[in-house]
């Protein structure tokens, strides 16, 4: 298992390019399975998550060809014979459970290994399955497996979401596209990413309208057709390389990325007293040298402040000046990077869903371990402000979501290497 030895200390400075989006690009692949013709998607991330949906779609019996230097991926579900997710996959990447609503959209069928529990809370997908059983699917669970049909095909239905979910969503609107008549998702995800998927799956011949808002209405069609898309940029992956920069009291500029994917993260990181600049297709942060401000965050679905950047304000925080609170509402047990960075130095109490933080002037480093993908990257922000080296253990989470993280990173000035074991 490859290791990061980061020696920290240095300010960040200069320039890079976001990525596509993992997470858009994910349910945009899942997607693909609507249509028996060709799909073409370009800035698709080289990720181990990409890698791994690749992987389930040609076990499907699609085909999936990279190009070796551009980001595209060409997706062919022409030739889709099996329709079945194995545990082996299912269990290294919960987002497999996107290939459900697809699946019985064209076929009638789709068995999906159940997501197990995994390290940021018990993660359920009931209300994925609730939503297809109100357009008619029947649904069981055998031998571990999430087993659907619908024979006659899936019809048309209103349905409200209990709690916002981004892959409910996705699952439901992908089903609902070739369903029997119009159906109404209410209470549904706004996330960017469903946007892209929506924009895609419209691109296909779908008959979709508001994305982007609580409500999705959808009218069936009998068939998509194949569509080319470029995925959106990461807001995830950008907004953690500005936070770096921010704890490392340096400056970054992010090419390829609009200022509104980001929304309160760029709110957040100007409180911290970081200069932000942006335009069209690029963002900037500057910490003009200064130590950043402590700011308190709560998690909450899009457009609130993202899950997925809670753990590497947790970071910022536990260098800034200042006490904060971070609260996470999204996922039970995803603060558990504030036990890490504490062995770094860093002053963070842990009371049920939030971690009240201390602001240190300086860390050190430490041997650390990574727990899940996005606290990875909080670990190794920390890392790059700590004083003297620090390991990273287990950084396949990371490989999983970032790309080249390291080879970015020493762009950016950072003492980082990987060490392969
Ligand atoms: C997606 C993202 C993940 C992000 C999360 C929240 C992808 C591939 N992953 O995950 O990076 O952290 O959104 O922004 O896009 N829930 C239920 N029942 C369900 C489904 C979800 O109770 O059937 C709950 C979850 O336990 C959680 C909350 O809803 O508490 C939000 O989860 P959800 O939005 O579904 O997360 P994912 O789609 O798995």
């Amino acid at each position: 298992m490859d290791s990061f030895i980061v020696c920290g200390g240095r300010r960040l400075h200069g320039e890079l390019s976001a990525s596509g989006s993992k997470n858009a690009a994910l349910p945009i692949m899942a997607a693909t399975l609507l249509s028996a013709e060709p799909c073409q998607l370009h800035r698709v991330p080289d990720l181990r998550d990409i890698a791994t949906m690749t992987t389930l779609l040609e076990s499907l019996g699609a085909t999936a060809t990279r190009h070796p230097t551009e980001a595209t991926l060409a997706v062919d579900s022409s030739a889709v014979e099996q329709f079945r997710a194995p545990y082996d996959l299912v269990k290294t990447m919960r987002a497999s459970i996107l290939v459900l609503g697809p699946l019985l959209a064209r076929f009638g069928q789709a068995e999906v290994s159940f997501p197990g529990g995994c390290a940021i809370g018990s993660r359920p997908v009931d209300l994925h399955i609730r939503a297809l059983e109100a357009m008619g699917a029947q649904v069981a669970v055998e031998s571990g497996y999430i087993v659907a049909k619908a024979p006659r095909g899936l019809q048309g239905a209103e349905f409200c979401f209990d709690t916002v979910t981004v892959g409910g969503t996705e699952n439901a609107v992908m089903a609902a596209t070739m369903a029997r008549g119009k159906s109404t998702l209410r209470n549904v995800a706004r996330e960017p990413e469903i946007v892209d998927l929506v924009q895609f799956l419209r691109a296909m011949g779908a008959r979709i309208e508001g994305e982007g808002t609580d409500m999705l209405q959808i009218e069936g069609v009998p068939a998509l057709h194949g569509a080319t898309h470029e995925v959106m940029p990461d807001r995830i992956e950008a907004g953690t390389y500005l936070v770096a920069a921010a704890a490392t009291r340096g400056e970054v500029k992010i090419e390829g990325i609009s200022p509104e994917v980001l929304g309160v993260v760029m709110d957040k990181l100007a409180l911290t007293g970081a200069e932000i600049t942006s335009g069209e297709n690029w963002v900037s942060l500057d910490m003009k040298a200064q130590r950043p401000t402590a700011i308190d965050i709560t998690t909450e679905p899009f457009p609130g402040f993202p899950t997925d950047m809670q753990a590497q304000f947790t970071a910022l925080n536990a260098v800034a000046q200042g006490q904060s609170v971070v609260v996470e509402t999204v996922f039970e047990n995803r603060l558990m990077q504030a036990h890490e960075m504490r062995r770094m130095g860093a002053e963070i109490d842990i009371a049920g869903d939030s971690a009240r933080i201390t602001g240190r002037e300086q860390l050190q480093g430490a041997p650390v371990m990574a727990s899940d993908l996005r606290a990875s990257a909080s670990l190794v922000i920390a890392g790059l402000v700590a004083e003297g080296e620090t390991r990273i253990d287990r950084i396949y989470h990371i490989d999983r979501g970032y790309e080249n993280i390291e080879g970015k990173l020493q762009c950016l000035g950072a003492d980082i290497r990987r060490l392969a074991t």
